[in-house]
């Protein structure tokens, strides 16, 4: 006549669920992405991203040291060229001067291996057509090109004292060839975070105003399908044997079942990326008065690493840090 099973008996106390929960987040998992800009002198808000700033160098390094101070486990930095410094091969991504490279060796000089500082590894941000790589001339993402420009801009990337890197253009073969690029070049200690299971999303539109995107069309013949599970698989497995140190499933919360199968067969760390969407979306409805805001930030990054992520990519990073 009574249940004789009351799973209700450990939820009774903050205490009780305390003891009892499977999935813990920590500072250590979340790693803030930041955005440099050129030719800014005071740092910028990204209107769709309220909270998250196009940064100049001296906001950037502050920011950073907040981050650090916070607990976070690392820095994910994006570069932000100026609009004049674009064209069609990228070359802003590779120059030891452009932008993300004078960040990186900002951060690097202020915070050495405090903290473990991590880069961007793709030309969209300074292309003038705003794609991932670099065009034929009919307009197609020419994947071999493109891979020539990746090592050099990793190696340049490397040489500014970046830990580990982030190709996340999704060409074929990406990560055998910056590993190469890497080794030849004396960096065999430099790791990659490689973005294997990236899906074409429509939830990255605020990422775009955040860079100053250029891109006209799409990214589908590059980036996954969402309609496709056992590829995001076989990506994985890819990367793991052109020698990905650990790799990522990008979005994170549409994605939570991909990131499961990921977690399954990775034998390195999965991180996962909670995208610029993803922030616009919990940061618009709370600003409606239509969720809480704080619980539903941690609700958000509890199930991403319920669902696998032993690192979280989140834009809420130094705040989050902070609660923890
Ligand atoms: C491409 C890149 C993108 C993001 C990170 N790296 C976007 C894209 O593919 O257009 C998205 C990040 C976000 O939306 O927060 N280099």
């Amino acid at each position: 006549m009574f249940p004789v099973d009351r799973p209700r008996r450990l939820r009774r106390t903050p205490a009780l669920r305390r003891l009892v929960a499977e999935t813990s987040l920590q500072a250590r998992h979340l790693v803030l992405p930041m955005f440099v800009a050129d030719g800014i002198t005071e740092q910028r808000e990204i209107s769709s991203m309220p909270g998250v700033f196009q940064h100049t160098l001296d906001s950037l390094s502050k920011a950073a040291e907040e981050a650090v101070a916070a607990g976070v486990g690392g820095l994910m930095l994006f570069g932000v060229p100026r609009p004049e410094d674009k064209d069609a091969t990228g070359t802003g991504a590779s120059d030891p001067d452009g932008i993300l490279n004078r960040g990186l060796r900002a951060l690097k000089a202020d915070l050495g291996d405090a903290t473990v500082i991590m880069a961007d590894t793709c030309l969209d941000e300074f292309t003038d057509h705003g794609h991932c790589g670099v065009l034929t001339p009919e307009g197609v993402v020419d994947n071999d090109a493109t891979l020539a420009r990746y090592v050099d801009m990793a190696v340049a990337q490397a040489d500014a004292g970046a830990h580990l890197l982030g190709p996340s253009g999704m060409m074929d073969g990406q990560v055998a060839a910056i590993r190469d690029g890497l080794d030849a070049a004396g960096h065999t200690e430099v790791g990659q975070l490689a973005y294997s299971a990236k899906y074409a999303s429509a939830f990255y539109g605020p990422f775009r105003e955040a860079v100053g995107s250029s891109l006209q069309g799409d990214r589908r013949t590059y980036q996954q399908d969402a309609a496709n599970r056992r590829e995001a698989a076989h990506e994985v497995e890819l990367d793991l044997a052109e020698g990905a140190d650990m790799v990522m499933v990008k979005p994170a919360m549409s994605y939570l079942d991909i990131l499961r199968d990921v977690a399954n067969i990775s034998p390195v760390p999965v991180a996962a990326y909670q995208i610029s969407g993803e922030y616009a979306m919990i940061t618009a409805a709370a600003q409606n008065g239509w969720i809480d805001r704080d619980a539903a930030v941690l609700e958000s990054l509890t199930s991403i690493r319920r669902a696998g992520a032993d690192v979280v990519l989140t834009y809420w990073a130094t705040e989050a840090a902070g609660w923890l």
